[in-house]
């Protein structure tokens, strides 16, 4: 017996999306907007974050455990919504899984390049880990060798968006502080390289002026998975009968720690708490 799902069948899967927490669920809702017909399957690895501060070898050993754990819930598609794993751990995730894998910091990065003049400054916000990996950097020379990169690591702005402090006078002054050479620079686009970064917009951009644009890499990366789907005839045909809704029940999210947590936040980032949402054990993370 043929055990191959039919291509029918595979357009009816769900679409697998991991961060190290809750950061990426400004991906999930770029996601969910631009793909209203789609299924996701979200897990944050709330037990394990942040990734932002942690090693390679690490970093690649939980996105791997993440990544096998939605391939064995069957999904068409891999996100790896969390910038740090998808700058450090995606060649890593490609090999051990045998699914397309869309990552952020490519879209993010070529997204920049597309809508700046040739020879632009671009710079580039991120964790510490995603900026020492020089992965934004990379992928946007490959996209034009003559931008110039400039990338600052801002901690803080995890935090603070978790906080939800996205007006308080503090989130400002940390801003200023962090983006100072940046305002320096005088980009012509500035990359949000951090899931959580496109809950503190306003206040990055009243910081950095209204002429710098703002590349959200969740949104250019849901532009890639839609093309994606499209050139591989894997997007789902079936509409959703009504407005689809985010956090609905045609989404499924899982935590690996405190999900209470995980519903409140998700409620300050989507304004909505997730219809399903489940912890899961690390134990069960390593079944392959
Ligand atoms: N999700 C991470 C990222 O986009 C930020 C939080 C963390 O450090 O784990 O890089």
């Amino acid at each position: 017996m043929n055990k191959t799902p039919e291509k029918s069948q595979i357009k009816n899967l769900p679409i697998g999306i991991f961060d190290s927490g809750v950061g990426g669920l400004t991906v999930y809702r770029a996601l969910h907007n631009r793909l209203p017909n789609e299924h996701f399957i979200y897990l944050g690895d709330t037990a394990r974050v942040p990734y932002g501060t942690k090693s390679l070898a690490t970093v690649e050993r939980y996105a791997i455990e993440n990544s096998q754990f939605l391939a064995s819930h069957g999904i068409k598609m891999l996100v790896v919504a969390c910038n740090t794993a998808s700058a450090l751990a995606l060649p890593k995730i490609r090999e051990k899984i045998g699914l397309d894998v869309v990552g952020v910091i490519g879209p993010g990065a070529r997204k920049a390049v597309a809508v700046t003049s040739p020879n632009s400054k671009i710079a580039v916000i991120a964790t510490e880990a995603t900026v020492q990996s020089d992965a934004y950097r990379v992928s946007i020379k490959e996209a034009s060798e003559t931008a110039e990169v400039i990338q600052t690591a801002c901690p803080l702005f995890v935090s603070l968006a978790e906080e939800n402090w996205a007006k308080e006078p503090e989130t400002f002054s940390i801003a200023k502080k962090y983006l100072d050479k940046i305002i320096e620079f005088q980009p012509e686009a500035l990359v949000l390289g951090c899931t959580h970064y496109p809950i503190l917009r306003e206040v990055i951009q009243q910081t950095v002026g209204a002429r710098v644009k703002l590349i959200d890499s969740g949104e250019a990366c849901a532009e890639e998975v839609a093309q994606l789907l499209d050139w591989k005839e894997l997007a789902n045909p079936h509409k959703v009968a009504g407005e689809r809704r985010l956090c609905d029940d045609l989404d499924h999210f899982y935590v690996t720690d405190a999900a209470e947590r995980f519903a409140r936040v998700a409620e300050r980032f989507l304004g909505a708490k997730p219809a399903k949402l489940e912890a899961v054990e690390l134990d069960e993370l390593k079944k392959d």
